[in-house]
């Protein structure tokens, strides 16, 4: 999204930290060789050309069976500029980052996709994201300046070009049938799996209505309650009930734009308010524990709670951006937001202990400045009502 106006998944995983940090050229596996967590081999890259944007340094892999215990994630990092806050990211020492997109600001004029090859190109050589790189692995999922025009809907025409830039820069190799990225890691031995749900709200969206004169809040877009409108896609939305039935302790579902959100008028979920209902109502009949909701796209960061959502506390975490901040938000301070909207640059970090049952969501600014937080006890996030 931008609020300005204008139109605007796997690295593979290994040894552990320690290892990588120690020797990190010898431990790198070359990306034709890296394996991912689900099984699943990452093919070479797409092959010589435009259309190849893989760094040339590859991604740090990551071991599918190690205990994850802090977890970054971030949105909205703008290649043409600074971005210390990776520094601050590396203070904080995640075992894994998540990209929840708007990773480039890429928007493109033609199929050429120029502009998109040329900001991979150019994030992939930015010094201080290299040394987060060197640090520790990523995982993604995209939003819509990467995945090509601003606020762009499933009606998107060159979705396949952007796609095959995302696997590219992203050293992804899976391919939906329908040509989505969604994707799912689960990460950690049993007793204390990490899932990681990457959703694609890009690929399959509906279009948005504009809003009139009914819609308060400030913004472009008002709720449709149009039926057949989807966020998700019909293949992506079994796929995600599947997903939700298979066995973690903690999952982290990922979506670039926000879930739970109210009070504004950009891009989310609850401008297609059955959809939300669905999602909602899919974490309520398959009964997944552990879930946290992470989110990016609004260039502020805010933490969310549905206290009453049907199982459990419902609690969602908005990091953005990582070093595109504009001024302060105007959203309506309303329910569900549980607390302050903060607009400097930040990232989110999950902090699980696993002798004690605890996740801590956590937003962070710059210098290890704690902007927000919640610790919740894993038996709370498998509750009954
Ligand atoms: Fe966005």
């Amino acid at each position: 999204m931008s609020r300005h106006g204008r139109a605007q998944s796997s690295p593979a995983f290994a040894p552990s930290r320690r290892a990588l940090l120690a020797g990190l050229a010898g431990a790198l596996l070359p990306p034709a060789t890296q394996v991912l967590a689900q099984g699943s081999a990452v093919l070479p890259q797409a092959g010589a050309g435009a259309f190849d944007v893989a760094p040339r340094v590859p991604w740090l892999p990551m071991d599918p069976a190690a205990t994850l215990t802090r977890i970054g994630f971030g949105s909205c990092l703008d290649q043409k500029h600074p971005q210390p806050i990776w520094k601050s990211v590396i203070t904080a020492a995640p075992e894994l980052f998540i990209m929840l997109g708007d990773n480039v600001y890429g928007d493109v004029k033609s199929e050429a996709m120029l502009e998109l090859i040329e900001a991979y190109r150019k994030q992939g050589e930015h010094p201080e994201f290299a040394a987060a790189r060197a640090a520790f692995p990523f995982l993604a999922t995209w939003d819509d300046h990467d995945y090509g025009l601003n606020d762009a809907s499933g009606s998107f025409p060159h979705r396949d070009k952007a796609a095959q830039l995302f696997r590219s820069f992203w050293a992804r190799s899976n391919v939906q049938p329908d040509g989505g990225i969604y994707d799912s890691v689960t990460i950690g031995p049993d007793g204390r799996r990490v899932q990681v749900i990457l959703l694609d709200t890009r690929s399959f969206r509906s279009d948005f209505r504009r809003k009139g004169e009914d819609f308060p809040y400030w913004g472009r877009y008002a709720p449709d309650p149009s039926p057949g409108k989807t966020m998700l896609g019909d293949r992506q939305w079994r796929w995600l009930e599947g997903e939700l039935r298979k066995p973690a302790e903690i999952r982290l579902l990922c979506s670039s734009i926000q879930v739970l959100a109210e009070g504004h008028g950009f891009e989310r979920w609850g401008n297609l308010p059955a959809e939300r209902k669905r999602l909602l109502d899919l974490l309520a009949s398959t009964e997944a524990n552990g879930i946290v909701i992470l989110s990016g796209d609004r260039h502020a960061g805010a933490m969310y709670a549905l206290e009453r959502s049907p199982r459990y506390p419902l609690v969602e975490l908005t990091a953005s951006s990582l070093n595109r901040s504009y001024g302060p938000s105007k959203d309506e301070r309303i329910a569900p937001l549980a607390s302050g909207i903060y607009h400097p640059e930040n990232f989110g970090l999950l902090v699980l202990d696993w002798e004690k049952g605890t996740v801590a969501v956590e937003l962070h600014g710059m210098d290890g400045v704690i902007v927000t937080s919640r610790t919740m006890t894993l038996a709370e996030l498998a509750t009954k009502r």
